[in-house]
């Protein structure tokens, strides 16, 4: 039986570093809110002026995901990019990615399922690799947040939460009858929240496309109604945490690490306490990195590898919740 194994991960974080203190410049906050409310202490943004694109951040942390594997761009069967902040708006950034590697005639395609993109990918990549339909893949989940983001105090709620990153990891499969690499994995939508947090521009629905009116109520901007979408993760997380171990015939004792998503610290120790998760257990780095999106994920993944937090045959859950409303869980055991 084939299984989608984790053969290597890399990660890339902008060197621009934006504390809250400097953000104190621009808007009407403080260091205090934003890491009492957040978790937050700094980010990582693209340098203003630099001439760079999504793609160029997801290509040096995949050249170091490819490079671990010892693995060639052109050996790749498909390029799977994660973001809700493109290069452009068509075509996705896939194929930008698949041309800066070089990785000639690959098949890329684009997630845009925000938070929760890099888990969308793993699910998609495990389907390709059961089906031999791909033997390696290499997935990304990169950002470019802070050209979205407008620096004024009425859009400060989402001006101190996003940043800029990438993480990327390649995917092999490998012929085993051992419960091995992803175990399982649930995703859920709720369109009725779609509006919850959302990007106006550019659209093709009328009274929003672009025009002078619109750009100058900022649609092209992220809006949040960030206390829903409060409310909605410290509900969804923990309920579909128990529905992971529920199909894993597993139990939470049986984690040796739940990556969340870093959309608010508060969500994820408001999650860790609901499900009885210790604190060494749950892995966050929101405090250094804010909130990178489809990002989030594969960039604490890469840190923990680095830092020789996971070992062999250990079990982890990587969980998420964001714009959409989408939200779900993997279950992956290491080699
Ligand atoms: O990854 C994508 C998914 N996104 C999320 O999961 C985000 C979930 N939501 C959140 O993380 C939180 O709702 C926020 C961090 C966005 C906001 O925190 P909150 O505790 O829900 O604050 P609030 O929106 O209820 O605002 C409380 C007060 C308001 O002032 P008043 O009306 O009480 O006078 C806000 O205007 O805090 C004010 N405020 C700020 N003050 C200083 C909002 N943002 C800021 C800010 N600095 N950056």
């Amino acid at each position: 039986m084939k299984r989608s194994v984790i053969k290597s991960t890399g990660r890339y974080l902008p060197s621009r570093r934006v504390t809250n203190e400097e953000l104190t410049k621009s808007l009407d906050t403080s260091n205090e809110w934003i890491v009492q409310r957040t978790g937050i202490e700094a980010r990582y943004w693209v340098g203003e002026g630099e001439d760079v694109g999504t793609s160029d951040l997801a290509y040096e942390a995949a050249i170091i995901a490819l490079e671990r594997a010892n693995w060639h761009p052109e050996e790749l069967d498909l390029i799977v990019f994660a973001t809700m902040t493109p290069d452009l708006n068509v075509p996705g950034s896939g194929v930008f990615l698949q041309n800066l590697l070089g990785a000639k005639r690959v098949p890329a395609i684009d997630i845009r399922q925000q938070c929760t993109g890099f888990l969308h990918g793993l699910e998609i990549c495990d389907a390709y690799i059961r089906s031999e339909k791909a033997q390696k893949i290499l997935l990304v989940g990169a950002e470019f947040q802070s050209r979205y983001l407008e620096l004024t105090t009425e859009n400060r709620d989402t001006a101190v939460i996003f940043a800029d990153g990438a993480g990327a990891v390649c995917i092999e499969a490998v012929e085993t009858n051992d419960e091995i690499g992803v175990i399982t994995s649930i995703l859920h939508a709720d369109g009725k929240y779609s509006r919850a947090l959302h990007v106006g521009l550019p659209a093709r629905k009328s009274g929003h496309v672009i025009s002078p009116n619109v750009i100058e109520n900022g649609e092209h901007f992220p809006y949040m109604d960030g206390k829903t979408v409060f409310k909605l993760a410290v509900t969804r997380l923990p309920r579909v945490a128990d529905e992971l171990l529920a199909k894993a015939n597993m139990k939470i004792e049986d984690l040796d690490m739940v990556i969340p998503h870093q959309a608010n610290l508060r969500i994820n120790d408001a999650f860790g306490e609901r499900m009885k998760i210790p604190k060494e257990k749950m892995y966050n780095n929101i405090q250094r990195y804010g909130n990178t999106t489809a990002a989030t994920i594969p960039i604490a993944l890469d840190e923990l590898m680095e830092k020789n937090m996971l070992k062999s045959k250990d079990t982890i859950m990587l969980i998420g919740l964001g714009a959409g409303l989408t939200w779900g869980g993997v279950i992956y055991k290491l080699m």
